[in-house]
């Protein structure tokens, strides 16, 4: 018998109603180029994640998935279909919902960490220096205290990562979107880095958009994971993943459920189309 705990209802996720849910429904979003005429980077595409639920969503380069979180960002509107945050599909909603963590970590380099995290804040009218007072405790709280007056180049690829990750949490929105966190980072510090994550969310709780292309990551950091297909990117699976979170790596990996799950969602990703 395995030793991680499985979740009594086994195959449900558990939301936490209070928490602003994300909803894409029927989604087709195209760009037209000068250069390559139109693309369709997603097609029909349904997806959800209730409240404080993780949804991980893994598919191949190219398939939409940064496409995918700037429209529940807020930051377009799809060609089809509706999007959703909170129940609001208008722009204004999604962007009053959601905040978003781009693929890459884009900190000033000229603001030390405390100041890049309370950005956040700043641009929501708070004062710098109360901005900086809030966002402290954070810092020491995950375990970044040391670090605060540190400029980006003098950090780790891995701390610039929790730097991001932190002004993204600052915003105080109920959905977080996070786009390929750990993307840059060699094996050990994206190990250390996805426990650090898991943790956070458990005393953070939000609702979560993690898209990755590491189905590794995804299973282990989601309540639910998402496969997509080659572009245009339509869901082409959906697994539930039966472990309490946080979870303890070490358990969590070498269970043979979840070797399992591993072992589908590679061949969905693999499926011909
Ligand atoms: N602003 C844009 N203008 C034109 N084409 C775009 C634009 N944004 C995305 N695309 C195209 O849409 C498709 C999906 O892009 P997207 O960045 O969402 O993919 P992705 O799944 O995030 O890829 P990766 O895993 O490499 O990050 C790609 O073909 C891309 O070239
Ligand atoms: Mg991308």
């Amino acid at each position: 018998m395995a030793t991680t705990q499985l979740r009594a209802a086994a195959t449900e996720p558990q939301p936490a109603e209070d928490i602003a849910g994300v909803e894409l429904r029927g989604v087709t979003r195209r760009f037209r180029s000068s250069r390559s005429g139109e693309v369709v980077a997603l097609r029909g595409l349904d997806l959800c994640a209730a409240g404080g639920e993780v949804l991980a969503v893994v598919g191949p380069s190219g398939c939409g998935k940064s496409t995918l979180l700037e429209l529940l960002a807020g930051l377009g509107d799809p060609d089809e279909g509706s999007v959703a945050a909170r129940g609001i599909t208008s722009r204004e909603g999604r962007l009053a919902a959601c905040a978003y963590m781009p693929q890459r970590d884009l900190l000033l380099p000229w603001r030390n960490a405390l100041a890049n995290a309370a950005l956040a804040l700043e641009v929501q009218g708070v004062a710098a220096g109360s901005a900086r007072r809030r966002a402290l405790p954070l810092f020491e709280r995950f375990g970044l205290g040391e670090f605060a007056g540190a400029l980006p180049a003098e950090l780790s690829g891995g701390m610039r990562q929790r730097v991001a990750f932190l002004r993204t949490l600052l915003a105080g929105r109920p959905v977080l979107l996070l786009d390929e966190p750990f993307g840059a980072l060699d094996s050990i510090t994206r190990a250390t880095m996805q426990e650090w994550l898991a943790e956070a969310l458990a005393t953070e709780p939000r609702t979560v958009v993690l898209v990755t292309h590491d189905v590794r990551e995804a299973l282990y950091l989601g309540d639910r994971v998402a496969v997509l297909s080659p572009r245009p990117g339509r869901l082409v699976a959906e697994l539930c993943v039966p472990f309490e979170r946080p979870r303890p790596r070490r358990e969590t990996v070498t269970d043979p459920a979840f070797a399992a799950l591993e072992e589908r969602a590679l061949e969905a990703l693999e499926a011909p189309r």
